[in-house]
């Protein structure tokens, strides 16, 4: 058995993160490395979100959560924007199909409003396509931000005390969730963040309140099912207390 087989078996046997989300970070500097422009960092790092999700799908994950795009990102320089949103319209038509044919139900999470109406277009029909699939998750957070994500799940709890469909004591911690992005999904139970960087970016801020948190150097594109599975592995090696001592947790565990 190879590497990767061996990772893999003991995968199946092992406590298995349900939702992971990874911050697909470095692109730029691998294309830097190699004496390249950034985009090419970015067509490069397509491989890798290939790679990930068929072995997420071979592991009975049952949701990908990867950040493609974040509400900060507008910041770059307009052109490095516009090669991201071809590529996003790009490896939409390209690739939805194929995630449908393996029964993997597709959403792009995310303050969509800002993008072309055909990128919208593109993304609503790739979300109707799969929306009936039984099998992995994939969320692609696009224009995605955590703090607009909290924002805009208080604003509908507002509006719902407004009309008076719920009251003030009505707001708690699960009617607030259930207004956030990925409320439908199971705990996210693992942040993967790539590039080398120990920061959340204003990620899944209300969802990683008891992820585990991994970092890793490998630049993104570098990032493979290997790595992917080694990550998985180091999950298995957390002990996970949610506050209890690790008697608790280990007795809870039995
Ligand atoms: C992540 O790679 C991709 C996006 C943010 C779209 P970067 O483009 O941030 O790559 P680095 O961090 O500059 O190397
Ligand atoms: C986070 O990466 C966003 C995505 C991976 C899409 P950034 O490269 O934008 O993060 P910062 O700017 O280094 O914090
Ligand atoms: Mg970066």
């Amino acid at each position: 058995m190879n590497k990767i087989e061996v990772l893999a078996e003991q995968a199946d046997n092992k406590n298995i993160p349900q939702h992971i989300a990874i911050i697909m970070d470095g692109n730029g500097r691998w294309a830097q490395l190699q004496g390249k422009g950034r985009v090419s960092g970015h067509k490069a790092g397509v491989e890798s979100v290939r790679a990930v999700v068929a072995s997420a799908r071979k592991s009975n994950i049952k949701a990908l959560t990867l950040f493609a795009f974040s509400s900060e990102n507008w910041q770059r320089p307009a052109k490095e924007v516009g090669v991201l949103m071809d590529l996003f319209m790009y490896v939409l038509t390209k690739e939805v199909k194929r995630l449908h044919k393996h029964n993997i139900r597709f959403q792009v999470v995310g303050d969509l409003s800002r993008f072309s109406d055909k990128l919208q277009k593109n993304i609503a029909k790739s979300e109707q396509l799969t929306a009936d699939n039984t099998g992995l998750v994939l969320s692609i957070a696009a224009n995605y931000g955590g703090r607009w994500d909290i924002v805009q799940a208080a604003k509908k709890l507002a509006s719902d005390v407004k009309q008076g469909t719920m009251t003030l004591d009505d707001i708690n911690e699960e009617s607030l969730n259930e207004q956030t992005c990925l409320a439908d999904l199971p705990t996210l139970d693992l942040l993967i963040r790539t590039g080398g960087d120990y920061r959340i970016s204003n990620f899944l801020l209300w969802q990683a309140a008891y992820a585990e948190l991994y970092f890793t150097d490998t630049l993104w594109p570098d990032f493979n099912e290997m790595q992917f599975l080694e990550a998985i592995s180091c999950f298995d090696h957390r002990e996970r207390r949610f506050g209890k001592t690790g008697e608790q947790a280990r007795n809870a565990k039995i």
